[in-house]
C-alpha cells in the first residue's frame, strides 16, 4: 500500500522552505562549490532566485592557478577532476565577484579552504566581515602543509582543530565540508560538530584514478583526482544516513544528485538539504529543475511540507 505523508486533499503549493542554521532557503536546492563558478557564469542559464542557495568556487588567501591539463576526464557514470582549487583569491573575490553577490536575492554561501589552520582561520575572518556572504563552508579536504600534508578532513584531531580555529574567526553560519575519503565518516562529523560546526555538507568527491592504456599513463596530469557525479550517489546516502544518526546539526546532502528523485532520496536519508554539482555541467539548469521537480513530487504525493521529508526513511 502506498504511504501517506500527511498532506491534505485540498493542498495547494507545498512549503519547500528549510533553515539551514540560521540560513533561510526558500527550498532546499542549492549548488555545489565548484561547479557553478561564482553564481555569476551561470545566471544566464539559471533563474538564481528560484533556487534555495548557490554556493561559490573554494576560496584561498592568495589566487591559485591550479594544476596542469589535462584536468578533467568523464569515467563511466561520472567524471575525475584535479582542477585543483584554482580561484581568484579572497581579494579579487572582495573586489569583483561581490558586486554580482549583492544583487541576487538568493543566499550566497562561500566555500573557502587553507593550507595551514591559520589561513583557514584567516579566510573565516575576511568572509565574516563582508555582509553579502549568508554563510560559510569550510572545505576540509586539503593537506596541512604544517603537519607533513595529512589532509585535515581525514583525522578527527585535524579536522577538530580547523574548524575550532574557524568557529572563533566568525559568528555566522558555518557548514562544514566532509570528506569521503575516511574509513569512519561519524568519527569526522563528530569532531567537526564538537568543535562548532552548524551544519555539515557532504560528500566531497572520492579519490580515483584513470588510466590511458595505450600511452600506460594517467590520464590527469595529476595522476588521481576527485570522482563525481551518479557513480558515487550510493556512497554518499550511505554516510548521510551514517551522519544523520550520530549528530543533530543540519545535514546538506551532496553527491551525483541529477534530478529531484535523487534530491528526495537524500531527504529520507537525513539530509534537510541538498547540493547539485556534476549535473550542472551536464545541464547548466539543472538546480533550478531539481528544485521544481520536488515541488511537483511533493504536490502529487500530497505532502504539505517538504521538512517532513527529512530523515523520514523506514528501515
Ligand atoms: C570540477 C569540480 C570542482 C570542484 N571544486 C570544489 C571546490 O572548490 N570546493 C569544494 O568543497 N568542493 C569542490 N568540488 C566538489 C563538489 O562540490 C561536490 O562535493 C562533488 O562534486 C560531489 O557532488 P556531485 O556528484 O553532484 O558533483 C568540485 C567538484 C567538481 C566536479
Amino acid at each position: 500500500m502506498e504511504k501517506s505523508w500527511g498532506g491534505g486533499a485540498d493542498m495547494h503549493k507545498p512549503d519547500m522552505s528549510v533553515n539551514i542554521a540560521g540560513i533561510k532557503l526558500r527550498n532546499p536546492v542549492m549548488t555545489a562549490s565548484g561547479t557553478f563558478g561564482y553564481g555569476e557564469e551561470f545566471s544566464e542559464y539559471v533563474d538564481l532566485e528560484k533556487i534555495g542557495a548557490y554556493v561559490t568556487k573554494g576560496l584561498s588567501l592568495k589566487p591559485k592557478a591550479g594544476n596542469p591539463t589535462p584536468r578533467i576526464v568523464e569515467t563511466p557514470g561520472g567524471m575525475l577532476n584535479a582542477i585543483g582549487l584554482q580561484n581568484v583569491g579572497i581579494d579579487a573575490f572582495v573586489e569583483k565577484k561581490l558586486p554580482f553577490i549583492r544583487s541576487v536575492d538568493t543566499p550566497a554561501i562561500v566555500n573557502f579552504f587553507g593550507n595551514t589552520i591559520d589561513e583557514y582561520a584567516e579566510l573565516a575572518r575576511r568572509l565574516d566581515e563582508l555582509p553579502e556572504v549568508a554563510g560559510m563552508e569550510v572545505n576540509i579536504s586539503c593537506p596541512n602543509v604544517k603537519q607533513g600534508g595529512i589532509v585535515f578532513g581525514t583525522d578527527p584531531a585535524c579536522a577538530f582543530d580547523v574548524v575550532s580555529a574557524c568557529r572563533k574567526a566568525t559568528a555566522k553560519p558555518l557548514i562544514v565540508k566532509l570528506s569521503p575519503n575516511v574509513t569512519d565518516v561519524t568519527a569526522m562529523a563528530r569532531a567537526c560538530v564538537d568543535a562548532g560546526a552548524d551544519a555539515l555538507s557532504l560528500i566531497n568527491t572520492l579519490t580515483g584514478m584513470a588510466i590511458d592504456l595505450q600511452k600506460r599513463r594517467p590520464v590527469l596530469a595529476n595522476v588521481t583526482g576527485g570522482l563525481s557525479g551518479p557513480a558515487i550517489k550510493p556512497v554518499a546516502l550511505r554516510m548521510v544516513w551514517q551522519v544523520s544518526r550520530v549528530v543533530k546539526v543540519p545535514i546538506i546532502g551532496i553527491g551525483g544528485i541529477m534530478n529531484a528523485t535523487d534530491a528526495l532520496e537524500f531527504m529520507l536519508a537525513g539530509a534537510m538539504a541538498v547540493q547539485v554539482g556534476t549535473a550542472s555541467f551536464i545541464n547548466p539548469a539543472s538546480a533550478q529543475q531539481v528544485a521544481e521537480g520536488m515541488e511537483n513530487w511533493l504536490i502529487n504525493n500530497n505532502v504539505a511540507d517538504v521538512k517532513n521529508l527529512i530523515g523520514a526513511l523506514e528501515t
